[in-house]
């Protein structure tokens, strides 16, 4: 028997179970735990550990995982290597952040003992493994790209780091201000989970498979990237830079969203399939890019402005809330940080997510194979 579903994209079809998050319009819940509570009171790393082992961790637990994460934050030579290759097509434009940090996760897979393995524990291990080096990844993926040489290639950074704090270190080699790191950290939880958005229900499918949990992540950071999904903080801002550079030729940010409106044009950073009216995690992180805008002076805080301004507008006219990347987008711009390497941050955090996923797929799993509605051709003879 089948049911036919006609809602393109599947709105609002509910597609399985899980025991890890709710995305309401109301709240969003990571296991029972409200996201402003997480944001105001845990660190990325309980939250982490929260989604990929199932609870708050104690004192002893979060230690042993911090001490896990640490000791698997290095990249094998293979890896290193690759990244060194790739920067050149980097510059040339063939190799976009997004899919370097795709093929890097790959290469980890060929490389882990536990690869071909799906039992609880190897999943646990692996899901350990691919969150550590992401990071890493990144840092010497932005060290190839400034052309200096790569920063602690035998540890994958500085051990009294924090995931949030050895991210941005790697990247620059300077050790972040405790604002910047709490910046960080918290844009790292609000971005760990979110049910079954694009790329996490792609790794629910690739499990669903029994394939294995690299081949599931290198999948979610693939329909990750599109600019529908999480490319949107790397895309809203290029929009903001579009309109400082209109503002700054003389127009106004009201009369370049009156075109984008006339043109029919997708506001990158606004709307989202379930929260129509408002995204829970963007009012938390606009406050605190805010913030760090303020201290870091006019240029950004006016940055902010134009942002502020945009909302207004789309609100007002167009009754369109913005989604966590447009805060994203600005915020990371402010703190120096690549445009390129947004996304990849996302994955950086998202990988929490996905692994939990990945491992109650495979825990109660039944593959994931829907129909389609055919729309083509009558039955017509190849030789008529
Ligand atoms: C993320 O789902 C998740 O959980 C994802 C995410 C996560 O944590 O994993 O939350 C992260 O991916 C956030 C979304 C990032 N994407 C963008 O910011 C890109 C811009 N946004 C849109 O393209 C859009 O809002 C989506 C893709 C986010 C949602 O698409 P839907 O649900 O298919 O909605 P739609 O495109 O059908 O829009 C409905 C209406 C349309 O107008 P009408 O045709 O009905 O007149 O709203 C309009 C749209 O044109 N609209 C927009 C708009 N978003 C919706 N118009 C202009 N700009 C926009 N951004």
């Amino acid at each position: 028997m089948s049911t036919a579903v006609t809602a393109k994209g599947l709105e609002g079809v509910v597609a399985g179970e899980t025991s890890i998050c709710r995305v309401e319009q109301t709240s969003l819940i990571y296991r029972g735990y409200e996201i402003a509570d997480l944001a105001a009171n845990a660190t990325f790393e309980q939250v982490a550990f929260l989604l990929i082992e199932g609870h708050k961790p104690d004192d002893a637990e979060l230690a042993r995982f911090r001490d896990e994460l640490v000791a698997n934050r290095a990249l094998p030579t293979p890896v290193i290597e690759f990244l060194k290759t790739i920067g050149p097509m980097i510059q040339s434009g063939s190799a976009a952040p997004m899919d370097i940090i795709r093929t890097c996760v790959s290469i980890l897979g060929n490389l882990d003992p536990d690869s071909q393995h799906n039992s609880p524990d190897a999943n646990l291990r692996k899901s350990k493994r691919i969150l550590a080096k992401a990071p890493t990844i990144i840092g010497h993926m932005q060290n190839v790209i400034d052309g200096r040489d790569i920063i602690a290639p035998g540890t994958g950074g500085d051990a009294n780091l924090s995931h949030a704090a050895n991210l941005l270190y790697l990247m620059t080699g300077t050790r972040p201000s405790p604002e910047y790191e709490k910046v960080m950290d918290v844009s790292l939880i609000l971005y760990a989970e979110h049910d079954f958005n694009a790329s996490t229900f792609t790794s629910r499918v690739i499990a669903g498979t029994l394939s294995d949990m690299h081949g599931a992540v290198a999948g979610a950071i693939a329909a990750l990237k599109g600019p529908l999904h999480g490319g949107a903080n790397e895309a809203a801002m290029e929009m903001l830079k579009e309109i400082q550079a209109s503002v700054a030729a003389g127009g106004t940010v009201q009369a370049f969203m009156d075109n984008a409106f006339a043109q029919k044009r997708k506001l990158m950073g606004f709307g989202h399939r379930v929260y129509k009216q408002g995204d829970h995690r963007a009012g938390i992180l606009h406050a605190l890019g805010r913030k760090a805008a303020e201290s870091k002076g006019p240029d950004a805080v006016a940055l902010f402005e134009i942002g502020e301004e945009v909302q207004r507008i789309m609100q007002d006219q167009k009754g369109i809330f913005p989604n966590v990347d447009f805060p994203c987008g600005m915020t990371y711009f402010v703190m120096g940080i690549p445009v390129p390497q947004y996304t990849p941050i996302f994955v950086a955090s998202r990988i929490s997510g996905w692994c939990a996923h990945i491992m109650e797929q495979h825990a109660n799993n039944r593959l994931i194979r829907p129909r389609a509605s055919y729309i083509g051709q009558d039955l017509r003879q190849w030789n008529p």
